[in-house]
């Protein structure tokens, strides 16, 4: 029999289960909860380039954005605009630690539910705002959902799938990450042309998955691992049964409840998350979130729409080319589901860093000789831009994409993995609120040396890739210390026994 990595981390035999409708029902509508996050990434640029929203809420940018003389680089610089999008990312940011908490006290279900009911009401604030306040707050509340939604849906997914789907089913969270991105932004193309409230509906349609999230999270069931951690064994196992659609689960029980056991052991995750032995998976896990972020995506991602028009699109090709870098995110994403078991993580990471460096120089030389602060590119150059744009979207949602949430899902041991991930999480909100409120201001005084300054962030992450990146490819989770933290030539040095340390382990 194969040995394979259990849901929660356990090397065993592989078990008996098939992937069962009542599975991928799960699945679909907990990914939702990674839809509304992509959603809410992609509706923004187009919702804060549409005129009807500036007037109403930017009049001063609407003014500055008439004016032909202004400056390419600057019509957008405003910090209240940029307000409007990073709201969202600071909520989130301290929602992911209360998150983290209900998560493992009451379950990875309710804190989905909490999170759905969150973007519901977020959804509603902001489509029916009258005032700035009002949207603002609207985009907090939402916040809160992605805190408590993207906490959830990572866990819940690996712990629901069968082990030998845990990697591609881990990944379906960035693909629905994705399409809500790509939806956002065909979105945005039509209601731009929906005279005065377009803008309305593009905040409001967020509505339709949010519910759908909602009543869905009432049908899925929790998860057998959460259940055996709250003492609800019988519930667990018979949770067990009914998702792997077969009555042989006994050995799968068995060491989830084993796994559990160990992992009651540690009194405090984050404490034991401070010691020594902890410190690459957690320096790994916050890094690389940190190098997402400085890959420069959400520049794309938040404000394509803007950033086309910079280069001289006017605002419905600026929205189409966004639509068109949403697609190329979307099946990207689909060539790591499927190489990333293959090919592994480091050659993938890699690989992206090269091209990702390549596009973002040529994108800025491009600007730096040919677009002035007045006047535009021409049509040829534009369209050039767009597909440098495109290649580098590839690179990021073949690699940094998907392995950013996987890496940390992956490399701590059970005891810190709820608390390790936490901090993987609220580090990505932090970085995409940094570049979310930096970006326009930074495009403004760097004008085209923006791109420069992350291509020499991406000539950073390539080398912590090269040198300081294990290869976790096909690596069971429990043996993650002694077959790759150990033999690491730069981390053994952490790997000392902390294990019973008093402040740790509950004497037994
Ligand atoms: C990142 C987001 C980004 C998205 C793009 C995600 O992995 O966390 O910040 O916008 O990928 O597809």
């Amino acid at each position: 029999m194969p040995a394979v990595i259990t849901s929660h981390g356990g090397y065993v035999p592989e078990h008996d289960g098939k992937i069962t409708f009542y599975v991928i029902l799960c699945v679909i509508i907990s990914a939702f909860g990674g839809l509304l996050f992509g959603y809410d990434i992609g509706i923004s640029g187009g919702v804060t380039s549409m005129d009807d929203f500036l007037i109403k809420f930017f009049p001063a940018v609407y003014e500055k954005k008439k004016l032909v003389h202004e400056d390419n680089y600057c019509k957008y610089d405003n910090e209240y605009l940029q307000l409007f999008t990073s709201s969202l990312y600071i909520a989130a940011l301290v929602a992911s630690f209360v998150a983290s908490k209900v998560c493992s006290k009451f379950g990875r279900r309710t804190t989905l539910q909490i999170g759905s009911f969150f973007f519901v009401a977020g959804v509603a604030l902001q489509a029916g705002g009258f005032n700035l306040a009002m949207v603002v707050l609207g985009r907090i509340i939402l916040g809160f959902g992605v805190g408590f939604g993207n906490q959830a849906v990572p866990l819940f997914l690996s712990e629901l799938a069968p082990a030998r789907l845990r990697g591609a089913l881990n990944i379906c969270f960035q693909l629905f990450i994705t399409i809500g991105i790509l939806i956002a932004g065909i979105i945005n193309y039509f209601t731009s042309n929906i005279h005065p409230h377009g803008w309305r509906i593009s905040l409001g349609l967020a509505g339709v998955p949010a519910m759908i999230l909602l009543v869905g999270s009432f049908t899925i069931c929790e998860t057998p691992t959460s259940l055996i951690e709250r003492n609800q064994i019988d519930q667990g196992k018979a949770t067990l049964r009914r998702i792997r659609g077969t009555d042989n689960i006994d050995a799968e029980f068995d060491s989830m409840v084993a796994a559990s056991e160990a992992a009651r052991q540690v009194k405090n995750p984050f404490r034991k998350l401070m010691k020594p032995s902890s410190r690459p998976p957690l320096v790994i896990a916050i890094v690389l979130q940190v190098f997402q972020q400085f890959t420069g995506i959400n520049a794309i991602m938040f404000y394509a729409p803007v950033l086309f028009q910079t280069v001289g699109f006017g605002s419905n090709a600026a929205l189409l080319s966004t639509v068109i870098t949403g697609l190329v995110n979307v099946f990207s994403t689909l060539v790591s589901i499927y190489t990333v078991d293959k090919a592994g993580r480091r050659v993938l990471l890699l690989e992206a860093c090269v091209q990702m460096f390549i596009t973002q120089t040529v994108i800025g030389m491009l600007l730096l000789l040919h677009l002035k602060p007045a006047g535009s590119l021409s049509s040829t150059e534009a369209i050039v831009v767009v597909v440098l744009v495109c290649v580098y979207v590839m690179g990021f949602a073949w690699s940094w994409g998907p392995l950013g949430w996987l890496i940390p899902s992956e490399t701590f041991p059970l005891e810190t993995r709820t608390a390790g991930f936490a901090c993987a999480v609220s580090s990505n909100m932090l970085f995409t609120f940094i570049i979310a409120q930096a970006f326009l201001s930074m495009l403004c005084h760097m004008k085209a040396g923006i791109f420069f300054f992350f291509a020499a962030w991406i000539l950073v992450m390539g080398l912590f890739t090269l040198f300081l990146l294990p290869e976790t490819k096909g690596v069971p989770v429990d043996s993650m210390v002694e077959r790759v933290w150990k033999q690491h030539w730069f981390w053994k040095r952490y790997m000392i026994d902390d294990d019973n340390d008093d402040d740790n382990v509950i004497k037994g």
